[in-house]
């Protein structure tokens, strides 16, 4: 099926790793998400998000009424910044913890998702703080469900195993990589990111195609990786212009989305090298542009 003909406005599951919602409208799935964690005891949730996108994108309204739909209680920590720190993942926490979370739901970009999945393993580890955590004090091989609502089309977090967060006092921005952090279930709705601006949106959609020039060149790369560099390289080039045109288009939004999404599959098969490893230590050091996307 040619790009044009692919119907942005039905969702379609994508099981990676993480079960992936792509398509307009994604967002709705929350509800078959509540369903299913409710139905597995699940009545406690730690929400994890920036301070507005998660509101002005209207994802939230959908979430909310999705825990109550289910009888999910939750508390919410919004103060997640670009380049988040250690004591804002330990805020979190200390918030789900007093709360009694059973699973963590992020709604934002890279940011938000990675806390969260920071947060999602120390709700394991009672004893551990975010600093034991990416000082690689421990190796952790459990965590708390993660659920991503994914708001930017860059990182691809919402469906690997990486989170990045930063030790300020050590300018430097380490990234952790488990298995137990795989988001369970990822939507990833076009229609949530028509908002994002011009710049932001070049940054994210760089940052996705720098994922897959990394992955398929690293002395990890597979015929896999290589081939979802091909296409993300061939989605990126078509479809970017098409949003800087047209910011609400749907089915540019769509294809870059679903670009990020594989990169992200990519970069967790075959990782990442050079550009990444001058971003880190560059953005560690202050919010320095463009490299506030945080990012594997
Ligand atoms: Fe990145």
């Amino acid at each position: 099926m040619c790009d044009s003909k692919m119907p942005v406005h039905e969702i379609r599951t994508i099981r990676a790793k993480t079960t992936v919602y792509l398509g307009a409208r994604a967002i709705t799935k929350m509800d078959a998400i509540m369903a299913d964690l409710s139905g597995r005891g699940i009545g406690k949730v730690l929400c994890v998000t920036g301070r507005g996108s998660y509101r002005s994108t209207g994802a939230w309204d959908h979430v909310r009424a999705a825990f109550d739909r289910y009888g999910v209680d939750h508390v919410l920590y919004d103060r997640i910044t670009p380049n988040p720190t250690v004591d804002s993942v330990d805020e979190a926490v200390e918030m789900g913890r007093d709360f009694g979370a059973q699973a963590v739901v992020a709604i934002g970009g890279g940011s938000p998702i990675d806390a969260a999945k920071s947060a999602a393993i120390l709700l394991q580890y009672p004893d551990r703080d975010a600093r034991d955590l990416y000082e690689l004090r421990f190796v952790p091989d459990r965590a708390v469900p993660v659920v991503a609502v994914n708001l930017t089309h860059g990182t691809g977090t919402e469906a690997d195993r990486f989170a990045v967060v930063s030790l300020p006092e050590k300018d430097y921005k380490p990234a952790i990589a488990y298995d137990c952090i795989y988001p369970a279930y990822a939507i990833d709705d076009p229609a949530l990111m028509t908002g994002l601006s011009a710049d932001q949106t070049r940054f994210v959609s760089i940052d996705a195609l720098n994922h897959v020039i990394e992955a398929a060149t690293s002395k990890a790369a597979s015929p896999y990786t290589v081939l979802l560099a091909r296409e993300t390289a061939r989605l990126v080039a078509a479809y970017l212009p098409q949003a800087l045109a047209h910011p609400g288009d749907l089915t540019a939004r769509y294809h870059l989305l679903y670009a990020s999404l594989i990169a992200g599959i990519a970069f967790d098969n075959g990782l990442l090298h050079f550009t990444h490893a001058l971003e880190h230590p560059l953005s560690a050091s202050g919010p320095i542009w463009p490299t506030a996307w945080a990012c594997p």
